[in-house]
């Protein structure tokens, strides 16, 4: 026992939540960038681990490192093709290397809330896209939900006029790119775990981002305020490498596929209650919550929906159509 509370000791001073696994055990590394309290993939993340350790001891053993602390998204598919790691959850902004249909997630007020967006992920294109990208050697597993993104600056954001010549970190997508020069804003793309440290130093003045990330990353600290403005969403992809997965034993694999199925039906369905915990954590932490409108939002939605033309050939007419009809 008390090798296991020193081994244990051992992970988590070194800012890993994972259970040492015995020497000589199947391990699989699961890489992501968040923080794992009120947040929706963090929480999963801890839930998926759990049951695979408890219900697949001896057969598989997870290792969860959170908060980039092994890789972060720029490098984690990377690390996924060599085998470094077996299964990261990168958002599904950071797949434009690998394909450009994911950029229909990222186009501003594309969906009306989390509830559209897993009703697209799991129609026919949706479900599609989760092998779209085996070419290349990923294998997408499952979506995972985070939710509605919000905008934040170091001066109030109330009229999109605001933001004209502020500096704005983006994930790496082409998309944000796109939206952020829609509001007059220069884009800056930045990994996640650099956000908090540019924002403080004012490498860039503001971002977009869903309350789980605001609250678990503390970017109200460093704001002026969050204005709610709901414009697009964060959602994730759980995916591993084509090679691993076909690696597996199929009886491993079957109930390794079958635990993260489960897990995802039950976070995925508390993933907007976990962001409303966040925000209500920001506020009673002292951030400034901004409110819009249906007239200032309205503006919002004028300014940057235009974006959509520029990328209707990469994702599809029908697709957009298709979004458009669930949010009715
Ligand atoms: C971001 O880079 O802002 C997010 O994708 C981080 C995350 O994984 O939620």
């Amino acid at each position: 026992l008390s090798a296991v509370t020193a081994a244990i000791a051992l992970t988590v001073s070194a800012g890993a939540v994972h259970a040492a696994c015995d020497d000589g055990e199947f391990v699989v590394k699961f890489s992501h960038v968040t923080n794992t309290d009120k947040h929706p993939k963090g929480i999963a993340a801890s839930l998926l681990q759990e049951r695979v350790n408890a219900e697949m001891d001896g057969k598989m053993c997870m290792e969860v490192f959170p908060n980039s602390t092994l890789y972060n998204d720029n490098k984690v598919l990377e690390a996924l093709l060599q085998g470094d790691v077996q299964l990261a959850a990168p958002s599904l902004s950071k797949f434009e290397k690998f394909t450009k249909q994911f950029r229909i997630f990222d186009l501003p007020f594309m969906f009306n809330d989390i509830n559209a967006v897993d009703a697209f992920q799991a129609s026919d294109s949706g479900q599609a896209l989760l092998d779209s990208m085996q070419r290349r050697g990923l294998q997408g597993l499952a979506y995972w939900h985070n939710g509605m993104k919000q905008m934040s600056a170091n001066v109030p954001l109330v009229e999109p006029t605001d933001a004209n010549g502020l500096k704005f970190r983006v994930q790496s997508s082409d998309v944000l790119v796109a939206q952020m020069e829609a509001i007059g804003g220069n884009p800056q793309k930045m990994a996640f775990s650099e956000v908090y440290g540019g924002l403080q130093q004012g490498t860039v003045d503001g971002q977009e981002n869903t309350w789980s990330n605001i609250y678990g990353k503390k970017f109200f600290e460093v704001q002026d305020g969050i204005t709610e403005t709901n414009h697009g969403i964060i959602d994730y992809l759980v995916v591993t490498s084509v090679d691993w997965l076909d690696s597996l034993e199929p009886d491993v694999r079957d109930q390794f596929l079958t635990i993260l199925a489960e897990v995802t039906e039950t976070r995925n369905a508390e993933s907007t209650k976990v962001n409303a915990e966040a925000k209500q954590a920001v506020i009673d932490a002292g951030g400034v919550v901004r409110t819009l409108t249906p007239e200032q939002r309205a503006k919002w939605v004028e300014v940057m929906k235009p974006v959509w033309d520029k990328f209707k050939d990469d994702v599809g007419q029908e697709n957009i159509d298709a979004a458009q009809a669930i949010n009715e």
